[in-house]
């Protein structure tokens, strides 16, 4: 098998030391690629590339860099469909979410583009008459971009679509496990004609490399969407050279659903947050909490919309939950299942592994449980798999204090038909990123990121290009 190359400076590059690691699929475990283990030393060429690219890309007006985004966009849509596969081979999803994620990277470089030329500075009326007050938005310079396994190619979008347009370069880091859409992702930004060194894409373990970018006092800006505990890390060593940090952490979502909502609505909307992705994303609704009188009522309407969902292969006609990215993501979910039932929690349908012949361990059927409480694992972490647990509240004051109980706030969801209340309970919520009577918020348009936990930062519309920017006041003495 021929290994693939990092992207830096324009070039295709194997590590220096010749290693490589090897990429799965984690539906069968079938060594799908071999990518370069770039180590420091690559680390060090692609921000040495990034940075001798710097001047010549700030230089160019906004509206050049947002007509080679626009290119780059319709060049990932030209490829949409082989880049799906390749995404589903690489990270498990089903063939059409892949598809859906492709479209969504694509507008998040349409929305940079449009708000690049956009983003202007003022000119701020002075208080002394011989005086002007310029603030002029700068690009920060080179970005480091960390991005995660579960949405291979939109996480790397929604973080360098922003960096580009305001003037940053970028070096650009995948998920080890998930590397082969980052890999195009470099490609295409060169076809595009995106000069050389702008968009650099590393690929290897991530510990060396992650060391060598909070070591160079020349990357300015760090992007990461991932754990909190990473991110945590990346906060205290992006201290050392005062890195401008933006962090999209772990998210614990709770979906509210008050008696007088539409309870169809509600249970479509809360197992489509719940089972995109199988369970695997920042914001999916971790906690669906009920009002107690309608809870057997929504149960079953949330029960008949999951027994709808098919396990399989991302590549399997009719397949709408794939694996789990490993076998530690599939025990976690099996701890939690084993535990909610061992604390009084009832099984209404899932909870145990799928196991088909030729297919690795790592596929859990989708799951409903009833009567979660805050005692449960699930109440406290993080599940990333397809479980559904339900508890129940008696009034909004409950609702809301049982939302805020966690030391997260990503998203959070809630359905009504009370307009008062639509607005008491959206203020009240502890969180970045409300639905209301909506569970799928994600746009590029609109601002992305948390609070408390969740982190910092926001990603999307022109609050994305804010991230990557500093302001420089000139004061004009006339
Ligand atoms: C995430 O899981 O962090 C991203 C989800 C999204 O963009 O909808």
């Amino acid at each position: 098998m021929q290994p693939e190359r990092m992207v830096i400076g324009g070039s295709r590059v194997d590590a220096a030391d010749g290693r490589t690691l090897e990429v799965r699929d984690p539906a069968d475990d079938r060594v799908i690629a071999l990518v370069p283990d770039g180590g420091a030393e690559a680390t060090r060429a692609a921000i040495d590339a990034a940075s001798d690219a710097l001047a010549g890309w700030r230089r160019l007006t906004a509206r050049s860099r947002a007509e080679l985004l626009r290119r780059l966009a319709s060049l990932l849509r030209r490829d949409r469909d082989a880049i799906a596969e390749l995404m589903t081979d690489e990270q498990g999803k089903p063939l059409a979410e892949a598809r859906g994620e492709v479209e969504y990277s694509a507008s998040f470089l349409d929305v940079a583009a449009e708000a690049g030329p956009q983003f202007a500075g003022e000119i701020v009326p002075s208080s002394t008459p011989d005086r002007r007050i310029l603030v002029m938005p700068e690009p920060l310079g080179v970005a480091a971009i960390i991005t995660p396994w579960n949405f291979p190619l939109a996480m790397i979008a929604r973080k360098i679509a922003p960096a580009l347009a305001v003037g940053c370069t970028v070096v650009v880091k995948p998920d080890e496990r998930t590397p082969l859409c980052g890999l195009r992702v470099g490609e295409l930004a060169l076809e595009a004609g995106i000069p050389p060194g702008v968009v650099n894409v590393l690929t290897g373990r991530p510990q060396p490399i992650g060391a060598a970018i909070l070591d160079d006092p020349r990357v300015r800006a760090i992007s990461f969407t991932g754990s909190t505990e990473v991110g945590r890390m990346l906060m205290a060593g992006a201290s050392r050279h005062l890195a401008r940090v933006s962090l999209e952490l772990g998210g614990h979502a709770p979906l509210l659903v008050f008696a007088d909502a539409d309870l169809a609505r509600a249970a479509d909307a809360a197992a489509s947050c719940k089972l995109r992705n199988a369970g695997q994303t920042c914001i999916c609704a971790n906690r669906i909490l009920v009002e107690a009188p309608v809870a057997e009522e929504f149960l079953a309407l949330l029960e008949a919309r999951i027994r709808l969902h098919q396990v399989g292969r991302g590549r399997d006609a009719g397949t709408t939950i794939g694996p789990l990215i490993d076998d530690a993501a599939l025990e976690k979910v099996e701890r939690h299942v084993a535990d909610a039932l061992a604390k009084g929690s009832r099984l209404r349908l899932g909870g145990a592994r799928v196991e088909r012949p030729g297919l690795a361990r790592r596929f859990f059927a989708p799951t409903l449980l009833d009567g979660l409480d805050r005692s449960m694992r699930i109440w406290q972490e993080e599940t990333f798999g397809p479980v559904a647990a339900v508890g129940r509240f008696r009034d909004e004051a409950e609702a809301i204090a049982m939302a805020n109980d966690s030391p997260y706030g990503l998203a959070a969801y809630f359905f009504t038909r009370d307009a008062s209340r639509l607005m008491r309970v959206a203020e009240a919520l502890e969180c970045g990123i409300v639905g209301a009577n909506d569970a799928l918020p994600s746009t590029a348009e609109a601002p992305f990121g948390g609070v408390k936990q969740s982190g910092f930062g926001r990603e999307g519309g022109r609050w994305g290009l804010e991230e990557f920017a500093s302001l420089k006041y000139v004061s004009w003495r006339i």
